[in-house]
């Protein structure tokens, strides 16, 4: 049976809530492989041309814009809450989910902030010859290479959650076909 339009409401995440959490899983999957080419292209290739520094400069607009969206997210999220639990969760199911979101939205936030370390300890703040970044602490060339590995196992933790994440989103759908994935994507609500 299909759900009435008033229970949507009641279960599903606000428009607001949906478009923010949309937004990031876009700004992520883009940042992503262009973080991972043009570090292969730069550190292992040792190719500086213009296609590398544009990988670079977008990386660095795409990461402050990701952390601006996961902010606002935060802030609404306190304030606003969530709609409670899809209500058939066994308890472990509800501990779990609610870790891995709270888990999520720390490496959304400590990732970016350990790329803007890196980039101002280098320095690298400059975004394509046109901007530049202020510097959030003093230059130090050797603390860089220890914030850009720092900056690199967080975004690996964070793509192992969100492949934990999806994982369960499509479980939650094809097998156990309850009500989560429409959550974020109401017209899916059963
Ligand atoms: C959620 C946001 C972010 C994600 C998921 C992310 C992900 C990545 C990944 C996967 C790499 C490649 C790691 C490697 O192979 O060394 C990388 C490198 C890098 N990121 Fe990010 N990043 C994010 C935000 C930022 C921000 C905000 C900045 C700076 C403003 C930044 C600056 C850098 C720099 C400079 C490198 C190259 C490090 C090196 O050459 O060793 N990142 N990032
Ligand atoms: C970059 C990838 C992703 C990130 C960083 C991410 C992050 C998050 C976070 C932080 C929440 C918690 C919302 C809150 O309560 O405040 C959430 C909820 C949710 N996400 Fe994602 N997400 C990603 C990708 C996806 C994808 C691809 C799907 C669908 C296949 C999905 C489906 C859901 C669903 C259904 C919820 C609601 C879960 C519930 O109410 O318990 N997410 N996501």
């Amino acid at each position: 049976m299909k759900t009435a339009p008033e229970n949507r409401t009641v279960r599903a995440y606000s428009r607001t809530a949906r478009a923010l959490h949309w937004i990031t899983v876009a700004l992520v999957a883009i940042q992503v492989p262009v973080g991972l080419t043009m570090a292969y292209r730069g550190n292992t290739l040792n190719v500086w041309d213009k296609l590398t520094g544009a990988l670079y400069g977008g990386h660095k607009v795409i990461g402050a814009t990701i952390l601006i969206v996961v902010f606002w997210r935060l802030v609404y999220r306190l304030t606003r809450g969530a709609p409670p639990d899809e209500p058939t969760l066994e308890p472990w199911q509800k501990v779990a989910s609610h870790a891995n979101h709270w888990g999520l939205y720390l490496l959304l936030v400590a990732t970016p902030v350990a790329g803007y370390v890196g980039i101002s300890l280098f320095p690298a703040l400059d975004i394509f010859g046109l901007v530049k970044l202020p510097g959030i602490v003093a230059p130090d060339k050797a603390a860089a290479s220890a914030a850009f590995a720092v900056h690199m196992a967080l975004a690996i933790g964070l793509v192992v959650l969100i492949a934990v994440h999806v994982a369960a989103a499509l479980f939650h759908y094809f097998v156990r076909k309850d009500n989560m994935l429409g959550r974020m994507i109401p017209r899916l609500l059963r």
